[in-house]
């Protein structure tokens, strides 16, 4: 476990970019094995979960290449992997277990899919009800747990609706349905990131968007295709609340992906009063932007539970913007916080109490009450990425040192993120 010692910052300004989008670059690599012939996708996010992804579908006879910004994937069509000679490994993924499991219910033999602790303890049931009355045999452990026993071969098409809006579980449907011999519907509450549509369009599969419902049909076949994957705005959000909370900050983050289904945080930005715009829009099979962002004051704000899906990965940073905003912001219905690599509701609320923050939990609400400044204090990032980034930027603001337990976690999205902060120093 590797600790940093962090001082409030005078400000922080310049020019950046953020790596790859991690969600399209999993979906790249799945999507890019399953088509025929070969895909090169430029920007591929070189981090720990993805390389997760890409070591399963080598396990699976799959040749995938970098060689610098692109990685090219040699394509073997819908029914083309291989039986893996070992447990396929998803290491602390769960965008690799949840999506890989929607491939290999159409595959024509037994996998076990398999992770590391962290992953352990995740819900899979989540994928294992909805695979399940596609007529695949999946098995969690009994409390619907990983690893995945998987036999696949003849998927029957459903309509289903999601318990809980989430990419995750849509994604294994919509690829599973790729096997089925009909159309497959999965009908969301709230729209959760589109990715996995946009992505199976572009490679030529016969799907349908229409609001919350979206529809494949199965039987086709996929082509490969050139995929430039944006910046991650869920890694640049850490950088856009960091100027937005240091005086005299200005800086503009390049080439950021900013996809209406993903990008709420602009829209919370926004709300908040935060100065804020968005340039040289540009539309690849993902809409990308620059994004300008300048220090100023915010206030709280009201979030409902429709929004959630698409801020879910940012909401450990909007506790810490909200923290210190002028007023109470409350946000509703975000109780899939407690499932993600750690219960990010505990998370940030113990380490904001640490530093001086107010943040109350009812049973659907987080209430955060604005407070002038934090103090510098022990913070912990409990093994979890997006709590280290976002206490990071907190430790930033405040007055005094603080000392983060273990900053290594970071590597599971965005291994240059200190680099870069200090980049901009
Ligand atoms: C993701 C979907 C979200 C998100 C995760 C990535 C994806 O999870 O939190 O980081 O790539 O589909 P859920 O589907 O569990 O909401």
């Amino acid at each position: 476990m590797k600790p940093l010692n962090i001082k409030k910052t005078e400000k922080i300004a310049g020019r950046l970019t953020v790596p790859g989008d991690k969600s399209i670059s999993h979906r790249a690599v799945m999507i890019g094995a399953i088509s025929k012939g070969k895909t090169v996708a430029k920007n591929i996010l070189d981090c720990d979960d993805c390389n997760y992804t890409i070591r399963a579908f080598q396990d699976m006879g799959i040749s995938i290449k970098k060689d610098g910004l692109l990685t090219t994937i040699e394509g073997a069509g819908l029914r083309g992997l291989r039986v893996p000679s070992r447990n396929l490994n998803a290491g602390s993924s769960g965008t690799t277990m949840r999506l890989l499991s929607g491939i290999l219910a159409g595959q024509d033999f037994a996998s076990v899919l398999d992770c590391d602790e962290s992953l352990l303890v995740r819900p899979m049931k989540r994928v294992i009800e909805p695979l399940s009355l596609m007529g695949v045999d999946i098995k969690g452990s009994p409390s619907g747990n990983p690893p995945l026993v998987i036999k696949g071969g003849i998927v029957k098409p459903v309509c289903y609706k999601l318990p809980i809006p989430s990419a995750q579980i849509k994604s294994a449907i919509l690829l599973a349905g790729l096997y089925a011999d009909g159309t497959t519907v999965v009908e969301e509450l709230f729209k959760s990131r589109d990715h996995t549509e946009r992505m199976l369009g572009y490679f030529g599969a016969d799907i349908k968007i229409n609001g919350v419902k979206v529809s494949i049909k199965g039987g086709g076949e996929l082509e490969g295709r050139s995929v430039e994957v944006p910046g991650d705005i869920s890694s640049a959000s850490f950088f856009m609340a960091a100027a937005i909370l240091i005086k005299g900050s200005k800086i503009r983050i390049e080439n950021v992906g900013i996809n209406p289904t993903r990008a709420g945080i602009l829209d919370v930005l926004k709300k908040m009063g935060a100065k804020i715009n968005i340039t040289n829009k540009r539309d690849l099979f993902e809409p990308v932007g620059d994004i300008e962002v300048e220090y100023g004051k915010t206030r709280g704000i009201i979030i409902e539970d429709a929004m959630i899906p698409s801020i879910i990965d940012e909401l450990p940073i909007v506790f810490v913007l909200a923290a210190l905003s002028e007023g109470r912001t409350v946000i509703k219905g975000a109780e899939e916080l407690r499932v993600k690599e750690t219960d990010r509701i505990r998370s940030m609320k113990e380490n904001l109490a640490a530093m001086g923050g107010k943040v109350r939990v009812s049973e659907k609400e987080i209430i955060i009450e604005g407070v002038r400044s934090l103090s510098g204090a022990s913070l912990k990032s409990y093994g979890d990425h997006r709590t280290c980034m976002a206490m990071t930027v907190a430790a930033l603001t405040a007055d005094g040192e603080s000392r983060i337990d273990d900053i290594e976690c970071v590597s599971k999205s965005f291994p240059e993120f200190f680099e870069v902060l200090e980049g901009l120093k």
